[in-house]
Formats: structure tokens, sequence, C-alpha cells
């Protein structure tokens, strides 16, 4: 018998190179699409896409199981008007044109799972929301409800659709986490800013467990919080990682200290600034076993192995 096919659009990057090689490991088989594809030979197959137009790769959609579209410019830079239409058309143009191609697919795959963000929220302080909670308005939050309508709006009436609003994913390899953990080695991991706003982390193994979840449970259709049981703020979070790397204190990091540090680095302060306190519900509700539901267990597993 075939193995089952899963298409992996932006797949080469830090979720997508978690979510291939697991479901590589269950018995998959599983293609990359991507801008820039190279020979593997881990048994992964990447192909060639630009996010913006039909091509031959259309064909690895046919008797797919699952396309996941994770294909966007990392958002990890300032959000100048610029920046933002960029951050904003690579999403919601990788969107259309899988859902445009979706429509000339014999046998289109039985479900689309598509990422979109919490920050969809918008900063809500310590408001805590669920899937039902409103669109936050402001420029990221525009951006999330931009991709999502163009995901809501795409007819494929054979296909089974899931939006994961996916959190601070802490993982080894890339993202945030690494970044965060090496100043705090350095004594420079202090509460950020007033230190209440807080952050909605998923432990990338549990993410990647929830994209195989919702791949596998034929009921599972639209939107899902990502994130862990467990949101907390800055303030918990950097005092827990200080804790995981034995730095018992490090000076807090005012607010204007963080937007002068996220100009040097070519980022965006209010990534470190803004607040989502986001809870699972749908996960929870459907009986998902987090892994890591709590933050310490979470960065010392991290921690141990950087
Ligand atoms: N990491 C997080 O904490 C987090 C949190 C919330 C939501 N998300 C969302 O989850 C998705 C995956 O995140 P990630 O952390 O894996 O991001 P990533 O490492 O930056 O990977 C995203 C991939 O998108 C592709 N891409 C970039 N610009 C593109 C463009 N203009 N057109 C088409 N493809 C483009 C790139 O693939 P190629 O260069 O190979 O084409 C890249 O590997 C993103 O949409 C992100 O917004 C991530």
């Amino acid at each position: 018998m075939s193995k089952k096919r899963i298409v992996i659009a932006g797949g080469s990057g830090f979720i997508g190179t978690a979510l291939a090689v697991e479901f590589c490991a269950r018995g998959f088989e599983v293609i990359v699409l991507t801008r820039a594809p190279r020979l593997r030979t881990d048994g992964i197959r990447e192909l060639a896409w630009d996010g913006e137009h039909p091509g031959e790769w259309i064909q690895c959609l046919n008797e797919a199981e699952a396309v996941i579209n994770l294909a966007g410019r990392n958002i990890n830079c300032p959000h100048t008007p610029e920046n933002l239409r960029a951050i904003a058309s690579s999403r919601v143009n990788s969107v259309q044109t899988l859902a445009a191609v979706l429509d000339h697919v014999k046998t289109p795959p039985r479900v689309w799972v598509q990422a979109g963000a919490v920050g969809f929220y918008g900063d809500t302080r310590g408001e805590l929301c669920d899937e039902s909670a409103p669109n936050g308005g402001d420029a990221l939050a525009n951006v999330c409800r931009d991709w999502e309508a163009a995901f809501d709006v795409a007819k494929v009436p054979q296909t089974r659709k899931v939006i994961l609003r996916i959190g601070f994913v802490l993982g080894r390899e890339g993202g945030a986490f690494p970044v965060l953990a090496r100043l705090t080695r350095l004594f420079l991991g202090g509460a950020v800013g007033d230190g209440g706003q807080y952050i909605s982390w998923i432990h990338l193994g549990d993410l990647v467990r929830m994209f195989a979840a919702v791949v596998e449970n034929e009921k599972a259709a639209g939107v899902f919080n990502a994130v862990a049981p467990a949101a907390v703020t800055n303030a918990e979070f950097m005092h827990e990682l200080r804790g995981a790397l034995h730095r018992p204190w490090s000076p807090p990091v005012p607010e204007f200290a963080v937007r002068l540090g996220a100009r040097l680095m070519g980022s965006e302060p209010s990534l470190a600034l803004a607040s989502q306190r986001c809870e699972p519900k749908r996960f929870r509700a459907a009986g998902f076993q987090f892994q890591f539901s709590k933050l310490p267990p979470a960065l010392q597993d991290l921690c141990s192995k950087i």
C-alpha cells in the first residue's frame, strides 16, 4: 500500500521542519513546497513553488491526505508599512494560490490545515481569549484577519478546513526562544516593559502533535487556539527562564530599552510588549493531551539540551 502524503507549503522553516520530521516518522510521504528546493537525504522531498503561481507542484496535491500551509514572510522585522504589506501579502497570496489550484485537482486533499496566529486578537492585556474572541484591530491583528479571511472564502468543498491560531512557539532550533535564552545567559533576561503582558506560549513538541491531531481527527474543523493551557505574564516567563538557566537575577528591561534594542536588532518592539492571554478551549474540549501544559517543565526540557 502506498504511503499517505502530506504536503507542507512553507515547510522549510522552524515549524515546518519539525512537522516534516514528525509526519515522516509517522509513516507519511512528506513533500515540502519551498522557493528554494534542496535535495535531501532524509526521505523528505522538496518541490519548487513561489507561493503565488500554479506550477508543476500542483500534481503533488492530487490524492494527498493533507496540505498544511505555513508560508509567510517572518514577522521578526520592523513593522514599517512596507514590511507589513510584505508580511500580509506573502500569507494571503499563498492561501489564495492554494485555494485556486485545489479547485483543479481531481482528488483534492482531505484536509487543509492553515497556520494563523494569536496576534489575531490584538493586544488584549489580561483578558482571556478563546477562539470566539474578536479581532484586535491593530496592524498585526489586521494581517491575521486578512490571512484568515482569504482562507475562509476558499471554496474547497471536498476538503476539511482547519486554522491553528499559533502562540509563541518554544523550540531549540528556531523562533525567538534561542535568542531569549542567549540573552538570559548573559544576564539580560529581565522582565520586559512592565512585565505584565501575557505570553501565550506553546512547546514545539505539543504544537506538532496538535497539527497531527487535526489532520487525523475527521471531526476537527474551524479555528483552534494552538497554545498551552497556562499563559503567563512576561515577568513570570522571564523568572522561570532565568531559573532554568541558573541566572537568579537580571535587571528589568524598561520599554525604552526594548524599543532601542529592537531597533538595533532589526526587530519590532511590539512583539515583546503586546499581551495575548489565550486559552486552547477547543483543543481541551477535544481531549488533547499536552505533554507540556506548564511552563517550568517546558523550559527545563528546552534548556537542558541547548
Ligand atoms: N514561530 C512562531 O512562534 C509562530 C507563532 C505564530 C504563528 N506562526 C506562523 O506559522 C507559520 C510558520 O512559522 P515558522 O516559525 O515556521 O516561520 P519560518 O521559519 O519563517 O518559516 C516560514 C516559511 O515561509 C516561507 N516564506 C517566507 N516568505 C515567503 C514568501 N514571501 N512567499 C512564500 N513563502 C514564504 C519560507 O519558506 P521558503 O523560503 O523555503 O520558501 C519559510 O521557511 C508562519 O506563517 C507564522 O506566521 C509562527
